[in-house]
């Protein structure tokens, strides 16, 4: 057996021991954000920690643990942090978690991060919904042996972000009266912040946010059929084109002070999924 898939199987093994909740929707919650799984209906947790083999992060402010429970009628898991790839971690363990989630049933992923805004329609507090994504200043997560159990060797990419959840998303959106942009993500290595002339050259690519996690992740759950939405949170201009340099505190306090409206808006989206 392929050694990345005998390491997720032994990862839901483990989970399993610990629980038999069966996820419908897999949210992935970025810097800041967190905090939005210590509200839900909570059935079981998982520390990271507690799964032998499992990448646990290394960032600050990043918890690391899975909460199983409910958001409405929806069951879902939600990973109260992540791993990046700039910690260290191969790809393949950077998307672990996304194929262990698949494994243990979600069908949906809901990923949500921290960016930096590059498009002039896009400024710091706001929330943009993920139209696409430009993933090619990154390593491929599908790089390596392919697994056939989880999707075929050369997946499409052709829509990557469901038109049917984007739809629910800015409907809930509307509804709630919460400014909704859309545009694409770019997903660099990380963990140093854009130059200005990668700033420009990201904008002339097309893109309209940055962000160091998200693509790898989408593109790894869409190569085991599973639909995928996204939200970045804009926490500041990407270069800081401010007159101070941009930095890991500036990024986290403005990701809590948009925390709460984000929460409504996740929530009440995924309530409307199922
Ligand atoms: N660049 C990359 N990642 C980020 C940024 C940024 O400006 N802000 C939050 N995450």
């Amino acid at each position: 057996m392929d050694g990345n898939m005998r390491k997720v199987d032994d990862c839901v093994r483990q989970v399993r021991e610990k629980t038999d909740f069966v996820p419908k929707v897999a949210l992935i919650l970025g810097s800041g954000l967190g905090e939005l799984a210590d509200e839900i209906d909570k059935k079981a947790v998982v520390n990271y920690a507690e799964i032998e083999g499992f990448p646990v992060s290394t960032v600050a402010g990043h918890k690391g643990r899975f909460v199983f429970g409910y958001i409405g009628n929806t069951p879902v898991v939600i990973m109260q942090g992540r791993v990046h790839y700039y910690e260290g971690y191969a790809m393949s363990d950077v998307v672990l978690p996304v194929r262990l989630m698949r494994k243990l049933g979600a069908e949906a992923l809901f990923l949500t991060n921290a960016a930096g805004g590059i498009s002039e329609k896009v400024k710091p507090g706001d929330f943009m919904l993920l139209t696409d994504q430009i993933s090619s200043f990154v390593p491929s997560p599908l790089i390596g042996k392919n697994v056939e159990e989880w999707g075929p060797r050369f997946p499409s990419m052709d829509t990557i972000y469901d038109k049917e959840l984007r739809k629910i998303i800015q409907n809930t959106a509307k509804e709630c009266g919460i400014s909704l942009k859309e545009g694409v993500y770019v997903q660099t290595t990380g963990p140093n912040y854009e130059s200005p002339t990668e700033v420009r050259m990201f904008a002339m690519l097309g893109a309209h946010a940055v962000g160091m996690s998200t693509a790898v992740e989408a593109i790894a759950a869409r190569h085991m059929g599973m639909s995928v939405c996204g939200i970045s949170c804009i926490t500041n201009m990407a270069g800081g084109t401010d007159a101070s340099p941009l930095s890991h505190e500036e990024v986290s306090a403005m990701a809590d002070r948009v925390a709460p409206l984000f929460k409504k808006l996740v929530t009440c989206s995924i309530e409307k999924f199922w």
